[in-house]
C-alpha cells in the first residue's frame, strides 16, 4: 500500500492542566479525503493546527509523506496547504498580490505561478476583483482566496478546518470538485466539518472525535457497523456515538429556556 501522506501516532495536546487531544493515531493515504468530525470542543481545530505545524504536540509524532514535522518542519510544511477556520488576510493587498505573496513565501515565482494564480482566480470568479484590495472582499470571497492560496505551491496534502462555511452553493460545489480532482491526482485531504451531508458525500474515511479521543473511525460502512446502525445516515451515527443528553431532553430544556 502507498505510503501515507499524513500519519499521526499518539498525538497529545495539553493546554496547561487540560488535555484537549488525548493520543490520536490515524493515517491518510494518497487519493483519500479524510473527514474529521466531532462535537464543539472535541479537539478538531487543535489537531488540525498541530498537523499544519502551528501548534506543537505535547507528545506523539506527526509525519507528512514520511517526514517528521517536529524534526524537519520546513520540508514537511512545504507539502501542506492549510485552510484555517479563522482566516488571516492582509487587507491592504489585492487578491492577486496576496496569492503572489504566498507563492513567493514558498519560493515560487514566474510565469508558471502567474498562470496558476490566474486559473484559481477565474475558477472562483474572483477575476474581476483580482486587483481590488482584500478589505473590500465579502466573507465568501476571502474564503475562496484563502482556499486558492492553500493550493498555490502545489502541496500533497490539504488540511482544512470547516471548508464550506460562507461559501455560496456554486462555490461549495466547485470546492468539492476541486477536492475530488486534487485527490484524483494523488493528493490527500484532511478536513474537519460539522456539515455531515458533506462529510458523507465527500469523505472516503471518517474519524469521529469526542473529548479529544477518536471514538469511531472508518468508511461509512465501517462506521455503520461500529455504531450498530445498519443503513443509517451519518447524522444518526454521529448522534449515537457522541451520545450526550437525548435530543428529546434537549428539546424539553429548550422549551424551558424560552419560557418566561
Ligand atoms: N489556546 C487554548 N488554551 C486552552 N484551551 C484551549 C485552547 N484552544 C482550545 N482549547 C480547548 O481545547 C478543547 C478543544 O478545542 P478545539 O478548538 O480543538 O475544538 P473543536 O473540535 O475544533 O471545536 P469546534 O467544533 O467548536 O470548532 C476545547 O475544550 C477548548 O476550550
Ligand atoms: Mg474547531
Amino acid at each position: 500500500m502507498a505510503e501515507p501522506v499524513l500519519s499521526l501516532a499518539g498525538v497529545v495536546k495539553r493546554y496547561g492542566g487540560f488535555t484537549a487531544v488525548k493520543g490520536i493515531d490515524l493515517e491518510v493515504r494518497p487519493g483519500e479525503i479524510f473527514g474529521f468530525l466531532g462535537p464543539n470542543g472535541a479537539g478538531k481545530t487543535t489537531t488540525i493546527r498541530m498537523v499544519a505545524g502551528i501548534l506543537k504536540p505535547s507528545a506523539g509524532t506527526i509525519r507528512v509523506a514520511g517526514t517528521d514535522l517536529a524534526t524537519a518542519p520546513g520540508e514537511a510544511k512545504r507539502r501542506i496547504g492549510y485552510i484555517p477556520d479563522r482566516p488571516f488576510l492582509y487587507e491592504k493587498l489585492s487578491g492577486a498580490e496576496f496569492l503572489r505573496f504566498v507563492a513567493a513565501l514558498w519560493g515560487r515565482e514566474g510565469p508558471e505561478v502567474e498562470d496558476r494564480i490566474h486559473r484559481f482566480l477565474v475558477l472562483f470568479s474572483l477575476g474581476d476583483w483580482k486587483d481590488e484590495l482584500i478589505e473590500s472582499y465579502s466573507h465568501g470571497m476571502r474564503q475562496k482566496l484563502l482556499i486558492s492560496s492553500a493550493f498555490i505551491h502545489d502541496p500533497d496534502l490539504i488540511v482544512v478546518d470547516e471548508p464550506m462555511v460562507g461559501l455560496d452553493p456554486r462555490s461549495a460545489r466547485l470546492l468539492k470538485d476541486l477536492f475530488r480532482s486534487f485527490t484524483g491526482r494523488g493528493g490527500a485531504i484532511f478536513l474537519s466539518t460539522h456539515t455531515l451531508e458533506v462529510a458523507e458525500a465527500l469523505c472516503d474515511r471518517i474519524a469521529i472525535l469526542s473529548g479529544g479521543e477518536v471514538i469511531a473511525a472508518g468508511t461509512m460502512e465501517e462506521l455503520r457497523a461500529q455504531a450498530d446502525a445498519g443503513g443509517a445516515h451519518l447524522e444518526e451515527i454521529f448522534l449515537k456515538v457522541t451520545s450526550g443528553p437525548e435530543m428529546a431532553d434537549l428539546v424539553g430544556a429548550l422549551h424551558g429556556a424560552l419560557e418566561e
